[in-house]
């Protein structure tokens, strides 16, 4: 029953769009005590919000999103029982700015991708429209195996 918070690198494609379908599963199925938000390693969209083609991907799907960009915070590793990165860029910036009294773990998403286990989701902010869609597919299947896995 976690605390989890999703982290990419600019906090408008990737993460949100992991924070929106985990938040909508929780709310779809009233997880007691799981929680879900988003963050980026970088600071670049602070304040903005999430990319139109990730809010595009996820009203087809009838998931509604209204989150702003925030850059990954030293209280982020208290706050939250579980970091999970996008990619393994982003879990190298997570680990590197650890605080000594962390008490969050920290791991990629692909950890709990039932088709490509380890798998990175990788960065569609300059391809095409459907390097979203796959980002919603992979995301979604590994939210529901996060769930299974640390309900
Ligand atoms: P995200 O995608 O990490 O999935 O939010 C990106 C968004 C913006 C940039 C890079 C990645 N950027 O360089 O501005």
């Amino acid at each position: 029953m976690p605390a989890v918070c999703f982290v990419c690198l600019g906090n408008i494609c990737r993460s949100p769009m992991a924070d929106a379908i985990l938040a909508h599963l929780i709310r779809e199925r009233g997880l007691d005590g799981w929680s879900s938000d988003s963050c980026g390693t970088g600071a670049w969209h602070v304040g903005n919000r999430c990319d139109p083609r990730t809010a595009a991907v996820l009203s087809r799907h009838g998931i509604a999103y209204d989150g702003r960009a925030r850059q990954l915070a030293k209280g982020d590793y208290g706050r939250f029982d579980i970091l999970i990165a996008m990619d393994e860029a982003n879990l190298a910036d997570i680990r590197q700015r650890a605080p000594a009294n962390a008490s969050a773990r920290w791991c990629l998403l692909g950890e709990y991708d039932p088709e490509h286990p380890g798998s990175e989701v990788p960065d569609p902010y300059y391809g095409g429209d459907d390097g979203f869609d796959r980002v919603y597919e992979q995301v979604s299947r590994s939210c529901e195996a996060l769930i299974a896995a640390e309900g």
